[in-house]
């Protein structure tokens, strides 16, 4: 068998990473969760399960692809534990799932840049995004973002989106702070920090059950975990990298970015809707597209450009997400069936974009399938990679994360301690929560 490919460069691995993991999930649903699940009670617990669990946890998928070093399926059984295999199948299953939501999302986004450029909902952002956001023309958009999608993922031409992604995160980060700087000045928005940067511990002690579900997935989702991308992504690093770094650095990242949306959009939510129950109840999944779209509009011509590149950017930071969560499925299908890659990855393409209809038709679908995937499958399927690293591969983990760093000996114990216990524990809880959760007002529409 051929050599298997390596990333050239560490950088190369970085941005790729960063590229998947900044995406919707920071963009567009840490704010919105943020304003609707109670503030900076949820940052509180989003920021302890980033650095305190969804590290570890990534680390225990980089150590799984690097040493596998094959798709994220088929890599328990190259690990010799061939039973393991069905963890690799549930992250791959979870992120399609997940992929038929995102990418009505996506096609909200592809409609907000034409939209920008025409000013088409300068008169009455808060009312466009309900007229577009469902129905044929959003079923239609969805379809356009899947394409597209698959078109980059059958066609391997990820070569392109990794160029595009080296300029995706500075231009996001300078957007960002342009824009939070904007919201700053505006009248309204000085309530908006309290609420988002101080915590009310009151509150998070009486909706504990709520609060951690959501703030827990919230960290493992934007950290593309649970879902095959980060093994498959470690699968090309070589032994040389030191996965420690690299990880913190992904996490620092990926953080910053969600931090800086909601610093962007939670202000201008208070500017919009005044006080925070009307906040919390204004901020839905529209939060990102109603907060920003204002300020465009009230920008006027200035303000077509920027929403352009403003929404062009999303557009990139949801597409290179996209295409890590198509990868997945389809690396696996090629590797293992020898199928024809576009197929595949056409055929995929075509069973999501079905089952995403549902969410493109009615958003209260689309705040089903993502209640599901919040508070079941995420934390089930890192909890299984989390035994997986912890218990049974154990000491073998201990070895390949140490190297590539120097010495690295008792970072390793300590990690794996980590893993075997707290984070163990904490992904639990997780789970527990949201099953209750979910089971004491099930959320199925239209029931
Ligand atoms: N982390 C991505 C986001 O925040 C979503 C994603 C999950 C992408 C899993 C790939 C794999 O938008």
């Amino acid at each position: 068998m051929a050599e298997r490919e390596t990333w050239a460069t560490r950088l190369g691995f970085i941005l790729a990473a960063v590229g998947s993991a900044v995406g919707l999930g920071n963009l567009w649903q840490f704010p919105f969760k943020t304003s609707a699940e109670g503030g900076a009670a949820f940052v509180f617990v989003y920021l302890i399960a980033a650095f305190l669990i969804g590290l570890p946890a990534i680390l225990g998928e980089f150590v799984i692809g690097r040493r596998a070093n094959i798709n994220a399926v088929e890599a328990f059984d190259r690990l010799k534990h061939p039973a393991w295999t069905v963890v690799g199948a549930i992250g791959l299953l979870t992120g399609l799932w997940i992929l038929s939501y995102y990418s009505v999302v996506g096609g909200w986004v592809i409609r907000f840049i034409v939209d920008s450029a025409t000013g088409a909902y300068f008169t009455d952002p808060g009312g466009h995004f309900g007229d577009v956001s469902m129905g044929w023309a959003a079923i239609g958009l969805h379809g356009l973002f899947m394409a597209t999608t698959a078109v980059i993922v059958a066609f391997g031409v990820e070569k392109g989106i990794e160029k595009a992604t080296r300029l995706m995160v500075p231009s996001i980060l300078v957007m960002l702070v342009g824009l939070a700087v904007y919201a700053f000045t505006l009248d309204g928005s000085g309530p908006a920090y309290g609420y988002y940067l101080s915590p009310d511990f009151d509150y998070l002690a009486n909706n504990f059950g709520s609060i951690v579900p959501f703030a827990v997935s919230q960290a493992f989702f934007s950290l593309s975990l649970g879902m095959g991308a980060m093994i498959t992504y470690a699968s090309y690093l070589g032994d040389d990298d030191s996965l420690p770094a690299d990880g913190s650095l992904i996490v620092v990242l990926n953080t910053a970015v969600g931090l800086l949306a909601g610093l962007v959009v939670i202000p201008l939510l208070f500017v919009q809707f005044g006080s925070v129950p009307d906040v919390a109840a204004g901020g839905g999944p529209d939060a990102l597209f109603v907060g920003v779209s204002q300020v465009f509009a009230d920008l006027g011509l200035a303000g077509r450009v920027f929403g352009v590149a403003f929404f062009g950017v999303v557009l990139i930071a949801a597409l290179s997400s996209a295409i890590s969560l198509l990868e997945v499925a389809t690396s696996y299908v090629v590797d293992n069936y020898g199928y024809n890659r576009p197929v595949t990855a056409f055929g995929f393409a075509g069973a999501i974009f079905a089952l995403g209809t549902l969410s493109a038709w009615n958003i209260a679908w689309l705040g089903w399938f993502d209640s599901l995937a919040y508070s079941v499958l995420l934390p089930v399927s890192v909890l299984l990679v989390v035994i997986f690293v912890g218990w049974v591969y154990g000491p073998e983990a201990v070895d390949e994360i140490k190297k590539g760093t120097d010495g690295g000996g008792t970072f390793a114990t300590a990690w794996l301690w980590s893993i075997r216990t707290y984070v163990l524990a904490g992904v639990f809880v997780t789970l527990y929560l949201g099953v209750t959760d979910i089971y004491a007002a099930p959320p199925i529409p239209f029931l």
